[in-house]
């Protein structure tokens, strides 16, 4: 394996900001990332799993460390039922070359997620979710080797966290795990409406009423080519702010000043507020703040038309948190991760 130094991981991630990786390496294979993993360990060097880059910001420094690009391939089916088919993937392979293959396979289960940037193994991390679907609902259980306690090991569905956007991986296990390998599992009975509204309309706006996995691919790819900006024209990570969650005596509140306020209920009984509606409302949705552009045509998405430093996109964020805080009194989190 080779190991190369002071590499500008602005090359390696969307947003095209930040330092230098102090140590970068690929890994094609599951004892390559252990031995990356003792390694480092053992001569107290932070460790980094970088997969796409496509939801990653890099700080001004750089990264004083270890970035391991995940390259492991595979895509095996490992049981085959009636309804039901199980897959087994590896960690560095493409997200969507991935839901191309299930989709070629008439498969549902993740064909909404069509056209995310990014690796299979990082899915995961940040429960990626699109057009209603999201992993957590596909997911069987995930493979990784435990920097903790230097074994490979398989975690469950419900041992890894999963919420809105959000699981142990980026959360109280933060660090620990390195992905190797996921097992979904799909099925294959059509896709069965109702599909979440921008799917709908655009049935409805096309006159299509038969629903395969390949329709579903196509909609939402058209869909998302018309609101997402691509990362390799535009510099960006895709919604750079989550939604925002709020609990039902402030939607009560909000509801009587911004009665038009639109609200998604949520399982655990909280509400889903689209903060792209949020950051509209304070007149910043395509304006330019220190080089970052806030997208015309979604709020949520920042697009990195000048920034020159991690500090461009800090002032700017913090301006539009600060706006939108002002305003409805919510306090928005950034999605993607830092380094
Ligand atoms: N909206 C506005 N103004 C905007 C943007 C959104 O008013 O500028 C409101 C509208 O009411 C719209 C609603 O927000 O109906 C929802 O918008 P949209 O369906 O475009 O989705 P989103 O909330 O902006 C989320 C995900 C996307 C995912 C889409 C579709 C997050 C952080 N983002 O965006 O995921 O593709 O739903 O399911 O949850 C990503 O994570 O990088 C990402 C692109």
């Amino acid at each position: 394996m080779e190991i190369h130094t002071n590499i500008p991981l602005k090359n390696y991630t969307t947003m095209r900001l930040g330092g230098n990786a102090r140590f970068m390496a690929d890994a094609h294979t599951a004892d390559e990332i252990a031995e990356l993993a003792r390694n480092t360990k053992a001569q107290s060097i932070p460790l980094f799993i970088l997969g796409g880059g496509s939801n990653t910001i890099v700080h001004d420094e750089g990264f004083a460390g270890m970035v391991v690009r995940n390259r492991i391939a595979g895509f095996e089916v490992i049981a085959d039922d009636a309804r039901t088919i199980q897959i087994r993937i590896g960690a560095g392979e493409n997200w969507d070359e991935v839901v191309k293959r299930t989709v070629d396979m008439n498969l549902t289960g993740i064909e909404a997620m069509s056209a995310i940037p990014g690796t299979a193994g990082a899915a995961p991390i940040q429960n990626v979710g699109a057009y209603g679907q999201e992993i957590a609902d596909s997911l069987i259980s995930l493979e990784a080797y435990d920097t903790e306690t230097d074994r490979f090991v398989t975690l469950q569905n419900e041992e890894c966290g999963f919420s809105y956007r959000h699981s142990i991986f980026r959360g109280a296990a933060s660090g620990r795990y390195v992905v190797i390998f996921i097992t979904l599992q799909l099925y294959k009975e059509a896709p069965q409406p109702p599909f979440y509204k921008a799917i709908e309309d655009y049935f409805a706006a096309n006159n299509i009423t038969m629903f395969t996995p390949q329709i579903i691919r196509d909609a939402v790819i058209k869909i998302r080519a018309d609101k997402l900006p691509d990362p390799t024209v535009m510099p960006n990570t895709g919604s750079f702010f989550k939604n925002a969650l709020i609990e039902d005596w402030q939607l009560a509140e909000l509801k009587k000043e911004y009665p038009d306020m639109p609200s998604y209920d949520m399982p655990d009984g909280n509400f889903k507020i689209p903060t792209g509606w949020l950051i509209e409302q304070t007149g910043l949705k395509g304006k330019t703040l220190h080089g970052m552009r806030v997208h015309d045509k979604n709020a949520l998405v920042l697009i990195n038309e000048s920034a020159t430093s991690y500090q461009d996109l800090a002032a700017a964020r913090d301006e539009i948190s600060g706006a939108v805080r002002d305003q409805f009194r919510i306090t928005i989190e950034q999605e993607p991760l830092e380094i």
